[in-house]
């Protein structure tokens, strides 16, 4: 693993531990993420559009929820029948998560993605706007450890930014050829943080490279979401040339 990765990581984390009390702006779309109020109201309703997609996947049971941030989503997990355990490496963030959601049921484990050792299998896991932030060389690794998470009838469900010109703030890098951006503060700390952009049929062929199958889509503007199932647990009818490739690779 090289070095150089492992510095982004932690400056990432360090990033989002910073970020933590602005984080919600974002979301809002306030402050620097101010684009006027028919951008806000189309954000909005795309945002709606994913949690209604969430909605109709019915989550249950042992639930995962992955750089959980400031329980933006949480929330809405909580709300499911089942455990939820809710991973971030930024105390930070987690102390507002826990505010907002205030649920007993809720586990929280301040954590280091990359360094996750699962102690249970899920039936549900879900992540938004992390994907894009892990580096290209761990992104294999990453989705090895998850299938080791994954309940063997569990479901993946993750969200994140498509690349849009106007969605980020003014002095956010968005570069599409880039695998790293610029991050700034409200008070003008400036960090290089991880942010990869997808597209569904990109991040698809990603997938299948490493024996996940994609079912991916985007709304109009801002967001790319979707499912992951690991090829060996696709239906068989659903399990088509590249997976067989999959099986068949040598060890
Ligand atoms: C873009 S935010 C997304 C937060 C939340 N999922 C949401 O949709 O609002 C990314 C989150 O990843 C967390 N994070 C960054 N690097 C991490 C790492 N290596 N391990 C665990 N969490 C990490 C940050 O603390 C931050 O809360």
């Amino acid at each position: 693993m090289p070095d150089s990765d492992q510095l982004l990581v932690d400056a990432q984390i360090r990033y989002y531990r910073q970020r933590a009390p602005e984080y919600d702006e974002w979301y809002y779309r306030r402050g620097h993420f101010d684009h006027g109020p028919d951008h806000t109201r189309l954000w909005h309703e795309e945002y709606g559009l994913v949690r209604d997609r969430l909605d109709a996947l019915k989550p249950s049971g042992r639930m995962l929820e992955l750089a959980c941030g400031t329980g933006l989503w949480t929330e809405q997990l909580a709300r499911y029948n089942g455990t939820l355990t809710a991973i971030d490496a930024s105390p930070e963030v987690l102390a507002l998560n826990r505010a907002r959601v205030r649920s007993v049921d809720v586990r929280y484990q301040p954590c280091d993605i990359f360094r996750w050792e699962p102690d249970q299998t899920y039936d549900f896991v879900f992540f938004g706007f992390w994907i894009s932030h892990v580096p290209p060389s761990r992104f294999a690794a990453f989705w090895d450890r998850l299938r080791t998470a994954l309940a063997p009838d569990g479901t993946v469900f993750f969200v994140d930014n498509r690349h849009h010109a106007d969605a980020s703030a003014p002095n956010h890098g968005a570069n599409l050829r880039r695998t790293t951006q610029r991050r700034v503060l409200n008070d003008g700390r400036t960090f290089e943080i991880v942010k990869v952009f997808n597209d569904p049929e990109g991040l698809t062929a990603r997938l299948e490279l490493i024996g996940w199958r994609g079912d991916l889509r985007t709304t109009d503007n801002f967001f790319i979401y979707g499912t992951a199932t690991p090829f060996e647990r696709l239906k068989p009818e659903a399990n088509k040339a590249g997976a067989v490739m999959w099986h068949q690779r040598p060890s």
